[in-house]
């Protein structure tokens, strides 16, 4: 009794019923505040009363709450005292992702029997409730709703967005899209990961051994028909004393999960929600429902500070016009504005585009460090030398609107700016330089494997983000080592997103064409000349590669034993069952055996010279993480003779494109 009595006094906006056996027992939180709670992982109630689960921008990360006292679950009057009683709960949730379409990686409402689930819980696909070494065991004593986010295939989930109950494992015995019933008679549906609030209630009836879920948005009463109703005995799942709570994860890609208010009674139906109460969700960056991205967010502290340079700069201008810093200005980029760079403040950035300040020189032009004069921000400057102006204002268009996009894994395009003969891209900068360095300068200290594998799987998801996450599709076209830059913590960025592009609008003829590197195009490339997702993902396959073996994708010098090929080599190792001979020898044995050749095969798969034969970068990341067994190599198309594919052609083929030749790969190594 003292518990209840420390709760009634100590939280004053929760009732709690007094649990005495065949009594109602029942708790209502209209927000979490002081509300008590027993929290682990990243779960934590915000000042505001918020249950936050999990947040946004963390990766395989888990957060529970349990409500503290257990709730006696069995009827004791009934025959054997083994018969689950009805129970009544209902909750507010609100999900939040970091990418507007792809959810990470979902929640759930639970019933077991301990205060705290077993150590090895897993994130990502199991929800934070489960691991491979207690699945579908009866000993679980779980029962589960789960507001699934992302597709498992591997526990048969109906899509990304789907409803459904558990009983001890993650293939729900019920599942459906949400959707709720309109007055009118008429089934809406929703998105979980809208980013809007919505009610959840979870009826069980004891007598009549049925369950009922319903879903309804936030200030729409429940809906009179339920989204999941079965039948259900969930005596054999509940034991006397039972723990209710939340479970929470995120995976690869992440959302914040937020619960709201929360009531449950045993034997009745429970309090209604005081909605006006609820706590508020934070405003800041992350309510995001009909707008892209955070762009202005996350930029308008940068455009803020150019746009006070710019101020200052301008009025000097005036004054001593400065032939030096001419810049080509056209009327059509007033609309770009805020996305514009001073050349001079560039020019004072890099110390005048000094020798000292180079970072590299990459097939487009070379890149130069420096720190924004009154800002001090720290950017990469792409000088490239660009004639033409035909397709110019395509091009800005593309460069800006791809500017915006926003992933972790890849590096902020922070503007651009434009003079006669020379075009400027400003960059966040990346403190350690180009991933190529590393694998292949014998100076350069060497990456271990947990970082390479680490670097391999950001590559992946920037580039199924790229593919999938926004509203256009982005082909990057240039995916390879030197592409790759590493932040301060060594994470890949994908650099130099559709810049590519800027090759194709206006023609150019002093500059080399250089549209995808040799050695990462895809044989079809060369056919069609037509850049697709398909052929990122081929690109893609022999940048894994390269990270893995630590060598080129073609390397001319290659010894007797090795061919000139990486990819063949690999397959023709693999085809001996020798897969690991491949490995970078700087590695000697320090790497996971399962991961390398998980990559090895996986680069293999990608490397298939019919596109369509390839897996998508949404299956190269569910690969990689784990959520997709790989499928099987012996039905890859290569034929063991080592270099030709199915459609008959050589792997040589492509050796020779009509665009690069073996000596402008090796120059463009660079960045
Ligand atoms: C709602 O979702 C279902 C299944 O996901 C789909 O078949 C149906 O067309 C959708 N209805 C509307 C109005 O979008
Ligand atoms: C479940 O829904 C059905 C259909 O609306 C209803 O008849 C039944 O009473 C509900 N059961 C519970 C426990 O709410």
């Amino acid at each position: 009794m003292f518990s209840v009595f420390k709760l009634t006094v100590l939280f004053l906006l929760a009732r709690i019923g007094v649990a005495s056996q065949g009594e109602e027992v029942g708790f209502i939180y209209n927000g979490f505040g002081g509300a008590d709670l027993q929290l682990d992982g990243t779960a934590n109630i915000t000042s505001n009363g918020l249950l936050m689960l999990t947040k946004v921008n963390t990766r395989q990360q888990q957060g529970h709450a349990f409500y503290v006292n257990p709730i006696h679950f069995l009827d004791p009057s009934s025959p054997d005292g083994a018969v689950a009683l009805s129970f009544s709960t209902t909750f507010v949730f609100d999900i939040v992702p970091e990418f507007t379409p792809l959810g990470g990686h979902g929640m759930a409402f639970f019933i077991g029997p301990t205060r705290g689930l077993p150590s090895d819980v897993q994130a990502s696909q199991y929800l934070g409730l489960f691991s491979d070494s207690n699945l579908n065991k009866s000993e679980n004593h779980i029962f589960a709703v789960e507001l699934d986010t992302a597709q498992s295939l591997v526990f048969n989930d109906i899509n990304d967005n789907h409803v459904g109950i558990d009983i001890n494992g993650l293939v729900s015995v019920a599942s459906a899209p949400p959707s709720y019933f309109h007055k009118d008679g008429q089934s809406k549906n929703l998105s979980l990961i809208s980013g809007e609030s919505m009610q959840v209630w979870i009826d069980y009836d004891g007598v009549h051994k049925h369950l009922n879920v319903t879903l309804a948005p936030i200030h729409v009463s429940k809906p009179a028909l339920p989204l999941l109703s079965i039948s259900l005995d969930l005596s054999p799942v509940m034991k006397d004393s039972m723990f209710l709570g939340f479970s929470s994860c995120t995976g690869h890609v992440s959302s914040s999960h937020y619960v709201l208010g929360w009531s449950f009674k045993l034997n009745g139906q429970t309090e209604e929600l005081n909605l006006d109460q609820l706590p508020k969700l934070p405003r800041q960056g992350q309510r995001r429902t009909n707008q892209k991205l955070p762009i202005l967010i996350i930029v308008l502290p940068i455009i803020a500070a150019a746009l006070v340079l710019a101020t200052i700069f301008g009025i000097q201008i005036i004054i001593k016009r400065k032939r030096n810093f001419a810049e080509v200005h056209e009327e059509w980029e007033l609309d770009f504005g805020p996305h514009r760079f001073k050349y001079k403040d560039l020019y004072v950035a890099t110390k005048g585009f000094k020798h000292k300040e180079l970072l590299g020189i990459g097939g487009f032009g070379r890149v130069y460090r420096g720190v924004l004069p009154t800002s001090k921000i720290e950017v990469a400057v792409k000088k490239i030398s660009h004639e033409s102006t035909q397709g110019m204002r395509e091009f800005v268009a593309e460069i800006v609107t791809v500017g915006q996009l926003r992933h972790r894994n890849l590096v902020t395009l922070l503007g651009y700016c434009r003079r006669k003969g020379e075009f400027l891209l400003v960059y966040e900068c990346m403190p350690n330089g180009s991933l190529d360095k590393f694998l292949f300068n014998p100076s350069m200290p060497v990456l271990n494997w947990s970082q390479r594998f680490q670097i391999i799987r950001g590559v992946a998801s920037a580039l199924f983000y790229l593919h999938e996450g926004w509203e256009q599709v982005v082909v990057h076209r240039d995916v390879k080592s030197s592409n790759v830059l590493l932040d301060r913590e060594f994470n890949g960025r994908l650099g130099d997103f559709g810049l590519a592009r800027l090759y194709d609008h206006g023609t150019e003829p002093q500059t080399t064409h250089v549209v995808g590197t040799l050695g990462y195009l895809a044989p079809e490339f060369s056919r069609t000349g037509k850049p697709n997702t398909s052929t990122d993902v081929f690109a893609f396959g022999a940048f894994m590669l390269e990270v893995a073996c630590g060598r080129r994708p073609i390397n001319p010098r290659a010894s007797a034993d090795q061919d000139v090929v990486l990819v063949d080599w690999v397959f023709s190792c693999w085809s001996k069952g020798a897969i690991l001979d491949t490995v970078d020898p700087k590695l000697g044995i320090n790497y996971v055996e399962g991961e390398m050749e998980l990559v090895l095969k996986l680069g293999l798969l990608c490397s298939n010279g019919v596109p369509t034969a390839r897996p998508t970068m949404r299956q190269v990341v569910q690969y990689l993480e784990g959520e997709l067994p790989l499928t099987d190599l012996s039905s890859l198309t290569l034929s063991d003779s080592g270099l030709k594919f199915v459609d008959g052609r050589s792997f040589d083929d492509f050796l020779v494109t009509p665009s690069s030749s073996v000596s402008e790969w090796t120059l463009s190594g660079g960045r």
